[in-house]
């Protein structure tokens, strides 16, 4: 796996590694469709462990250091968006660090499907409530305006997917005085304005940067960035 986009057949049913679905330019219409594709070898693809796709732990390293800075989100009844929550990783370890109300959304019903399989050690759902189709590059529906706590979008700030202006819509989903966690790959930080669309964004009275880490743990190939953004009061 690496950072340079490769050409894939999107009909392909071998191993599906992360870098094909960085060729495919942020196409709504391909993405749904390698996405729905792919969906069902996706976890054994990426790896099922810490050591092979190290996102989910280092988006609770940022989520510690956002505690501190914002202590209203250490409460395990905090409502969570796991935004692209694809399969559902993010929220198993976000489930296993205790919080208790996790909702998701992603562009793909078929990755939706799989993290609706998902429940928690007593046996309950981990999401409480979970939709396929929502675009993260467009405004958010009423119903998930201001809708969170705390939302997380790890693993689509990256090649191919999501361009840095969607944090524009992303922070929409966010209660005000609430926190905001982006995970963005390297190869994806070097090639685009993500920098200066954080920059102007914390620049302005819309969010405040809480914590920026310049290398933890992300996939199998390479550490990422992560971000942690407080989002003000709109007026
Ligand atoms: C690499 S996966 C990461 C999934 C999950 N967060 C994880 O950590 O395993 C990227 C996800 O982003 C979703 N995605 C891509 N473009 C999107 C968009 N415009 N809006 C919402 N989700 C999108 C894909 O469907 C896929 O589930």
């Amino acid at each position: 796996m690496d950072d340079e986009p490769r050409t894939a057949g999107l009909n392909d049913k071998t191993k599906r590694p992360l870098g094909q679905s960085m060729s495919l330019g942020g196409d709504r219409e391909k993405l749904a469709e390698y996405y729905a594709a792919w969906a069902e070898t996706y976890d054994s693809d990426v790896g099922e462990t810490d050591d092979k796709y190290g996102l989910p732990g280092s988006v609770l390293v940022a989520l510690d250091t956002a505690v501190e800075q914002v202590p209203e989100i250490g409460d395990p009844g905090i409502t969570i968006l796991d935004a692209g929550c694809g399969t559902g990783r993010v929220a198993v370890a976000l489930g296993a660090a205790g919080y208790r109300v996790i909702d998701g959304v992603d562009l793909s019903p078929e990755m939706v499907a799989i993290a609706e399989r998902r429940t928690r050690s007593d046996g309950s759902p981990l999401y409480r409530r979970l939709e396929g189709g929502v675009d993260l590059t467009q405004p958010p529906s009423p119903a998930w305006s201001a809708h969170a706590d705390l939302v997380v979008v790890g693993g689509v700030f990256t090649v191919g997917h999501i361009p840095p202006d969607a944090i524009h819509q992303v922070i929409k989903l966010v209660k005000p005085g609430g926190v905001l966690i982006t995970t963005v790959r390297p190869g994806y930080y070097d090639t685009t304005d993500y920098a200066q669309v954080s920059a102007a964004l914390t620049a302005s009275p819309a969010a405040d940067l809480v914590a920026e880490f310049a290398s933890l743990p992300y996939t199998e190939d390479t550490d990422g960035r992560y971000f942690v953004y407080r989002i003000n009061e709109r007026s």
